[in-house]
């Protein structure tokens, strides 16, 4: 036996998706117990010269829906973005009981109960690790092995490209446009870069954060949201004169029956560990009750970084299907009373 994988987008992330299968691919059969196979790969210009892809080019379509929709498709990998069509796509794939990977926060952000809701009438897996900070394993073990411990806070640097333009900022003086175009040229970015800059990225990732940690349903509205257009090098010099550095913060904590998430950049002092946390690279720590202080480090955003984290899943949804598992339940347990800044 063989399984299917229709994979819809191939760019930055999709084409590491790409070429990491190819290259672990007698590893992955291994690890799984059968064979993954591209049954087909979705993109929006069908003609372009994939260059190098070590794959079949007549695997590519435009008919990303025809594709899911496929019979002999068993796994969808959405890795285009956005909220529709991709809603369409991942909704009918998991209806239809066909698991589906995602890395698309914006989505989970805003719909990710009506997603969840689509797992479950289907009977089928969606796993989304590649959707918050790139490689670091950390909505799995926020959905798995701290379940059973309570979440107080979670503080974090969870958007790769505001970073390494403040970090760039800082360290070399670069200009924010220029520090922008660096971010853009290296797969860090967004399509949209306003979508990092402006701090929607990170918004849609607190969301997912704090819906995870906190069991409750947090939108992407909830969300209070800053970006850092307004950064200049005269505040990055004044941070400096302060022995602080700045950082695009992501924070969301509970206090009781009551959740708040917010996306800002802040002055932190130069000792306090998110301080060297630097480039593309992100870092979340998680305060729990019994577990105490956890913190999570890696790189959070390029093209095979976030491959590594949608392999994973993959490797985690093929063995559920082979082995007929029960999908992972929802995690929406609380109805939480939700102040974008808290109490403050
Ligand atoms: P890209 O813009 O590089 O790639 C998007 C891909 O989607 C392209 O292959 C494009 O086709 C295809 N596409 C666009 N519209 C359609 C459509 N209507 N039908 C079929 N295919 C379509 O994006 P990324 O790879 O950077 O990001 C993909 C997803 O991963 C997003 O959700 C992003 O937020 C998320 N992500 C990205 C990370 C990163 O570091 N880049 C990290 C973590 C998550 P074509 O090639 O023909 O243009
Ligand atoms: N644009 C996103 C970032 C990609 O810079 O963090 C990773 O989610």
């Amino acid at each position: 036996m063989t399984m299917k994988l229709a994979l819809i987008g191939c760019g930055t992330v999709g084409s590491e998706v790409v070429r990491l299968l190819h290259r672990q691919e007698t590893d992955l059969t291994s690890r799984i117990g059968e064979p993954i196979e591209i049954a087909g790969i979705a993109v929006r210009r069908g003609g372009r010269d994939r260059g190098d892809l070590p794959v079949d080019p007549s695997l590519f379509t435009t008919d990303a829906l025809g594709l899911v929709n496929r019979d002999d498709v068993d796994i969808v990998v959405e890795v285009v973005g956005g909220i529709e069509p991709a809603r369409e796509w991942i909704t009918t794939a998991l209806r239809a009981g066909k698991a589906v990977i995602t890395a698309n926060k914006a989505l989970l952000a805003e719909d990710g109960s009506a997603l969840a809701q689509a797992a479950v009438d289907g009977g089928a897996d969606l796993y989304y690790e590649a959707a918050v900070a790139g490689a670091i394993p950390l909505l799995r073990p926020l959905r798995e092995s701290l379940h059973g411990d309570t979440i107080h806070r979670v503080i974090s640097i969870v958007n790769g490209t505001t970073n390494y333009i403040l970090s760039r900022m800082t360290e070399t003086g670069a200009g924010f446009a220029e520090a922008l175009e660096e971010a853009s040229a290296l797969g860090y970015a967004e399509a949209d870069p306003t979508a990092d800059v402006e701090g929607f990225d990170a918004a849609a990732k607190a969301a997912i954060l704090a819906s995870l940690a906190f069991h409750t349903r947090v939108t992407v509205t909830d969300v209070y949201r800053e970006g850092i257009t307004e950064v200049s090098a005269a505040d990055i010099a004044s941070a400096a004169e302060m022995g602080c550095v700045v950082k695009p913060l992501c924070i969301a904590s509970r206090d009781g029956d009551v959740v708040s998430a917010r996306v800002h950049p802040a002055m932190i002092p130069r000792e306090h560990p998110l301080a060297s946390v630097n480039g593309a690279y992100n870092a979340v720590f998680v305060e729990a009750e019994a577990a105490g202080r956890l913190m999570f480090y890696g790189a959070g955003a390029g093209g095979a970084p976030t491959a590594s984290a949608v392999l994973g899943d993959l490797v985690a949804v093929a063995r559920n299907r082979r082995a007929g598992a029960t999908p992972m339940p929802p995690t929406v347990y609380a109805d939480l009373a939700i102040r974008p800044m808290g109490d403050v």
